[in-house]
């Protein structure tokens, strides 16, 4: 994710900013920036490429400039490139910004900017910006804010300098964190924590709809009107590596939290405002191919085959035409039957897993028009495919993947649709319904980690086992199997996934007193089915953890105990489902005294076969 600083005070600016983007660099990104004040002009370097390459072209600057802002991109809108970096500037080089987050709105802002004579140098979103400041700017900075964060619609963290207002920067927040650290005849503006620790724990934190006026000597929040706001001093008092953390103990309890924001992120642009229709501008397929498509596969490794099996039933369900989902590893040995009437997606978070990568090319050569779904800009599998449609989760750290899962199956969901829509194979008024549900997905999943807690309790009674078993159907059954992935790879515990109704052919054997079971019961046309198959497992004594949606209160008398998930499309119940699972895995490893973040064996990015 990127990451801002902002430094005004009477300290040389440039190691500041640099000092502090370095300790945002734990955050990922692929370029970074600075511009600084210094004699009457705005000065600005920005790289391609790690802190240290930015570093190296500022050797031999002048360090006089005791005000700037500086900036760590991680790509969403436009490849990682020199241009594409930020700061970026207006017209005439007077105004420089910095931002972090979606604008949902850009390019209707870029075409009315463009109509009235401005010009564009890279390929953000964030560029409208300081060409929206130049065109409000009426000698006051903060004033010509405040009118430009009107225009917007999205997600921001914003601060900018003018070449005219020496030792002044203004910012502005909406859905993305911005701070302000307050110090002694200096003051302090960052995305995260982590870059204020170093000069003062006294902290301001901005909310949304604020404005920050920022000078050496003051800090002034005010409202969209314009009205001051009081804050409160926030005194932090967490070490740095727990600030890293967002105060959070691990990565992955820090990215399961975060997954309300990335479902926002992930949609955001590409429902109309009415909900009538999915818009993905980055699939430039024809619409002849798009109604000659005969299969199509979806081809991953580990958790992103897991969002791939529940694309296979959402996507056979909403276009009516046959998927398989593939384990990458398999996929170019078995002889697929890929064709150009084939339509492939491959799914990878890191978007350089080796497997996902070969099965790409293999069906780039069998003639198969390729789609990745990616959350980095710039990977090699977003490079070779045809199309890519980005998961705009923000970089995973934690080895154990979970807000990609989700946002994956966002983006499996907003394709199905799409093809549907194109397709016309489903009516307008379903396509709809689905995607008022979709977006009401990210309140819904607060309201779950709101619950975690209950789940810490539950979690904590199951540390001593060394086997689970996750049962379900349909898509919970598909769920069940990312469930069983998360525990056993943080937790060590021997886990395996079931479809419920399997489980007499074989299994039940091994499920005897005390083994915990997992039954996921969220799909209405399948529960009564589901209940009857926790009873088989109930009468051998075994012990049951339910998941079943609000209402459904009849599980509790089968179950040992019940996680309830607020109902929802039973198609998007896995966005959901998955959250208590992960949860669950979190504090059972924590429990047993594992390296969460770090399991053993395991690698963030798998780049060998
Ligand atoms: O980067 P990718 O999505 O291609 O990675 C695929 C798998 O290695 C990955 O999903 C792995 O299974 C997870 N780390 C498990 O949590």
């Amino acid at each position: 994710m990127c990451g801002i600083v902002g430094y005004v005070g009477s300290r040389a600016a440039v190691p500041v900013l640099i000092e502090g983007l370095s300790k945002l660099e734990y955050r990922g990104y692929d370029s970074a920036g600075i511009v600084v004040w210094e004699d009457n002009q705005l000065k600005l370097e920005k790289k391609l490429g790690r802190l240290s390459v930015l570093q190296e072209a500022l050797q031999g600057t002048e360090l006089n400039a005791r005000c700037g802002i500086g900036h760590t991109r991680w790509a969403t809108h436009g490849r990682p490139s020199d241009i594409n970096a930020h700061p970026h500037t207006d017209c005439t080089g007077r105004f420089a910004v910095v931002h972090n987050g979606i604008i949902e709105n850009y390019l209707e802002l870029k075409e009315w900017l463009e109509a009235k004579g401005h010009r564009f140098k890279s390929e953000t979103d964030t560029e409208v910006l300081p060409h929206l400041v130049e065109h409000y700017y009426r000698g006051d900075l903060k004033e010509a804010l405040q009118k430009v964060v009107e225009r917007l619609e999205g997600s921001y963290a914003i601060v900018v300098i003018c070449r005219d207002e020496p030792g002044r920067l203004v910012a502005a927040r909406q859905d993305s964190p911005l701070v302000v650290g307050l110090g002694e005849g200096e003051n302090f503006l960052a995305s995260d924590i982590p870059a204020l620790l170093k000069h003062t724990r006294r902290t301001l934190i901005i909310d949304d709809g604020e404005i920050v006026d920022l000078t050496a000597e003051n800090v002034a929040v005010s409202n969209g009107t314009g009205k001051p706001v009081k804050k409160e001093v926030f005194e932090v008092t967490w070490e740095e590596s727990q600030a890293e953390k967002g105060g959070y103990a691990h990565f992955m309890l820090k990215e399961i939290y975060e997954q309300p924001r990335a479902l926002r992120d992930t949609l955001s642009g590409r429902i109309t405002p009415e909900n009538h229709r999915v818009i993905l501008k980055e699939l430039n397929i024809d619409t002849h191919l798009v109604k000659k498509i005969n299969r199509v596969f979806i081809v991953a490794c580990g958790t992103a085959y897991h969002a791939g099996l529940v694309g296979k039933q959402v996507i056979e369900s909403l276009v009516r035409v046959p998927v398989e989902a593939d384990i990458a590893s398999e996929f170019r040995y078995r002889g697929p039957l890929v064709g150009p009437d084939s339509l492939v997606v491959v799914v990878s978070q890191s978007g350089e897993t080796a497997d996902t990568l070969a099965a790409l090319r293999e069906a780039k050569r069998l003639g198969a028009r390729v789609i990745a779904v990616t959350n980095v800009v710039g990977s090699s599998i977003s490079r070779e495919a045809d199309d890519v449609i980005y998961t705009w989760a923000g970089p995973e750290i934690a080895v154990a993947s979970t807000k990609a899962y989700t946002t994956q199956l966002i983006c499996m969901y907003l394709l199905g649709l799409w093809l549907a829509q194109q397709r016309g194979t489903l009516p307008q008024n379903e396509i709809r319904e689905i995607l008022v549900e979709l977006r009401e997905l990210s309140a819904k999943a607060e309201t779950i980690l709101d619950n975690n807690s209950a789940i810490e309790e539950i979690s904590r009674q199951y540390k001593d086992k060394e086997n689970a078993f996750f049962i379900g159907r349909g898509l919970d059954y598909v769920v069940a199997e990312e469930g069983a992935l998360k525990l056993k790879e943080i937790s060590y515990i021997h886990a395996e996934a079931y479809p419920a109704g399997e489980l007499k052919h074989g299994t039940l054997a091994l499920i005897v007193k005390d083994v915990p079971v997992i039954a996921l019961a969220t799909q209405k046309a399948l529960f009564e089915k589901m209940v009857s198959n926790i009873k088989e497992v109930n009468a051998r004594e075994a012990s049951i953890i339910a998941l079943a949606m609000e209402g459904n209160t009849e599980i509790e008398k089968v179950a040992d105990h019940t996680i309830y998930i607020p109902a929802t499309h039973p198609m998007l119940a896995p966005v959901l489902t998955v959250i208590p699972l992960q949860l669950l895995a979190y504090h059972v490893s924590v429990a047993r005294g594992c390296d969460v973040d770090k399991p053993r064996n395991l690698a963030k990015s798998v780049t060998v076969e």
